[in-house]
């Protein structure tokens, strides 16, 4: 009986052993993680609060973000980051020169909301900026880049989002330069979102410096322009939109244009909500949502939780669509995808309602950034509408009526 016990017992401290090293082995594989070059595959997915908080931040209703992150299913659908935005800090750093969070927004601190955040298996990003002090007035991380790096690191930062505001003479490329080399030196795996609103290029030089980065001023709820709020005037889906096709051959893995977070369920009609989403998963965009999860309707979170949308924006090749103008002022975009295969886009982005009636064996699209040239005449595909889920195939003629601002989206496989 004795012998028996300790026998057992001998076999749990054992196993306990054995669980504490496959732990520890764990552990050291995600610091092994590459700090650069890789860290963005595939375009990023997330939540940010700047769209739905604002300056308004507070931690019982960012953990409650948190929960219907989860529960709604977002999670699971691929979104990863929880990120803050500006206006998380107090309004000076401390006596050593640290950021604060402010306690009053965040009473246990972000090391605990970073934890909570981790605990739902999601990763925790946060803001800052470049200048002296941040958009919103908050200290910026001129001067302290490395010290800030390694306080985000503690905390288990996952992401940083570093905007360009109160910057003066700064050389661009020099001052994301210096954040990247912090955030590297700290030895965690830190996705860097640039954030300069594409003023100096950005698409030129981010090789090795950043994951993202922002191509135009701010996004406001809009599909035409963007919304206006005081004497500031927002950017619209399709303003956004058309900026993208001058720099699409930008776009690739682990080096992403950023037309912005989304604002899917922020004041669109269903039909722009659903072609603002199409079409950033068509620029294989950053998808970085930003409205309150809390509180999404069923219509959003089918918006923003269609695999088929979501596999388009996560294609490994990362190429962003480009665009065929069809008749009637219709838009074709499409995405060369694996496998030889391609996503159509069509658009309608007039405010009355059209019909596409395509003859697919007229329909010849070329890509001087892919190399493809794809002559429906020659190649059949098999089509799967990934809004209605209807199947057909590339034979005959596409007649469809297309609603003002919405668009048909089409996966196509080869037959
Ligand atoms: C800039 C950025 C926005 C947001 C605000 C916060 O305008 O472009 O995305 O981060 O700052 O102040």
């Amino acid at each position: 009986m004795r012998t028996k016990i300790s026998l057992k017992l001998w076999c749990m401290i054992v196993c306990t052993v054995l669980f504490l090293q496959l732990a520890k082995a764990q552990n050291n594989t995600t610091t092994k993680m590459p700090l650069t070059g890789e860290l963005a595959l595939l375009p990023p997915m997330g939540w940010n609060s700047w769209n739905a908080f604002g300056t308004n931040l507070d931690e019982s209703a960012l953990k409650a973000v948190v929960d219907a992150y989860v529960a709604s299913g977002m999670r699971d659908a691929g979104y990863k980051y929880f990120s803050l935005d500006d206006t998380w800090s107090t309004m000076e750093r401390d006596s050593n020169g640290n950021l604060v969070a402010d306690p009053k927004k965040f009473p246990h601190g972000m090391k605990a909301l970073a934890d909570y955040v981790h605990s739902k298996g999601l990763k925790f990003g946060i803001y800052n900026c470049a200048g002296w002090r941040t958009c919103a007035g908050y200290p910026g991380s001129r001067g302290h880049e490395y010290q800030d790096a390694l306080l985000y690191a503690s905390w288990g930062v996952d992401l940083l989002k570093y905007d360009w505001c109160n910057t003066d003479s700064l050389n661009t490329e020099e001052a994301y330069k210096t954040m990247s080399r912090a955030l590297r030196a700290t030895g965690r795996p830190i996705v860097f979102s640039i954030c300069e609103w594409g003023s100096h290029k950005p698409w030129l030089w981010p090789n090795g410096i950043g994951e993202q980065y922002r191509t135009t001023g701010d996004i406001g709820p809009g599909f035409v322009v963007g919304k206006k709020f005081g004497d500031w005037q927002g950017q619209g889906v399709l303003q956004i939109l058309d900026a993208q096709m001058l720099i699409r051959k930008y776009n690739r893995p682990n080096h992403w244009n950023d037309p912005d977070m989304l604002e899917v369920g922020n004041g669109m009609t269903y039909n722009e909500d659903k072609s603002h989403f199409s079409l950033w998963c068509m620029l294989a965009a950053p998808l970085i949502t930003g409205n309150d999860l809390r509180k999404m309707s069923d219509q959003t979170k089918t918006i923003l939780t269609n695999k088929d949308a979501i596999a388009i924006d996560q294609d490994t090749l990362g190429i962003s669509a480009f665009k065929v103008p069809l008749a009637d002022s219709l838009e074709l975009y499409v995405k060369p995808m694996k496998d030889a295969g391609l996503a159509l886009c069509f658009l309608n982005r007039t405010a009355t309602a059209k019909k596409i009636d395509l003859k697919w064996s007229n329909l010849i699209v070329s890509d001087d950034v892919s190399g493809i040239t794809v002559k429906f005449a020659e190649t059949a595909f098999r089509t799967h509408n990934i809004w209605t889920k209807k199947n057909g195939s590339t034979k005959g003629t596409f007649k469809q009526d297309i609603g003002a601002h919405d668009v048909i989206v089409l996966r196509l496989t080869k037959l």
